[in-house]
């Protein structure tokens, strides 16, 4: 089909690269051991944190959105109207009115946050978690799509 492979082994800890995937940019993002920890203290801030009424394959709907907690692999295409969100991993780079921002991805069209899974905040306009494609992980080979 239209899968896309991508050698990953170059992304440093806390980057992100994007891979084009059926016209759309597909966010890859190396999460470090902190960023994976701080997605439990964000739970409490979000819309949808099971991912219940999100989109990704069965094999990616737990807390970390993925098959790799280092490797987070979502669309980078915001569930409110579409705009691509830019990443923003800095702690605090983002105002969450009061509570930590521990990274994630911040949508500049209508102000939606997400987390580093790509999980939505409450309280925004996008209603859902970012979606998250099939992919899979073979040793530092991504593979997009099946
Ligand atoms: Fe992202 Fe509206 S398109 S907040």
């Amino acid at each position: 089909g239209a899968a896309v492979t991508q050698d990953i082994s170059a992304i440093e800890d806390g980057q992100m690269i994007v891979v084009k995937y059926r016209g759309k940019p597909i966010y890859v993002v190396k999460r470090t051991e902190d960023m994976v920890a701080g997605l439990e203290s964000v739970t409490p801030l979000l819309s949808d944190p099971e991912s219940a009424a999100s989109v990704q394959p069965e094999y990616c709907k737990n807390t970390n959105r993925s098959i790799d907690p280092s490797i987070l692999v979502v669309e980078g295409v915001c569930t409110h109207l579409g705009c691509a969100p830019n990443y923003r991993p800095d702690v605090g780079a983002v105002d969450l009115g009061g509570n930590d921002w521990y990274g994630g991805f911040f949508c500049p069209c209508h102000g939606s946050k997400y987390d580093l899974a790509g999980r939505v905040y409450s309280g925004v306009p996008a209603p859902l978690n970012l979606p998250v494609p099939e992919y899979g992980m073979d040793g530092t080979i991504l593979t997009v799509g099946e």
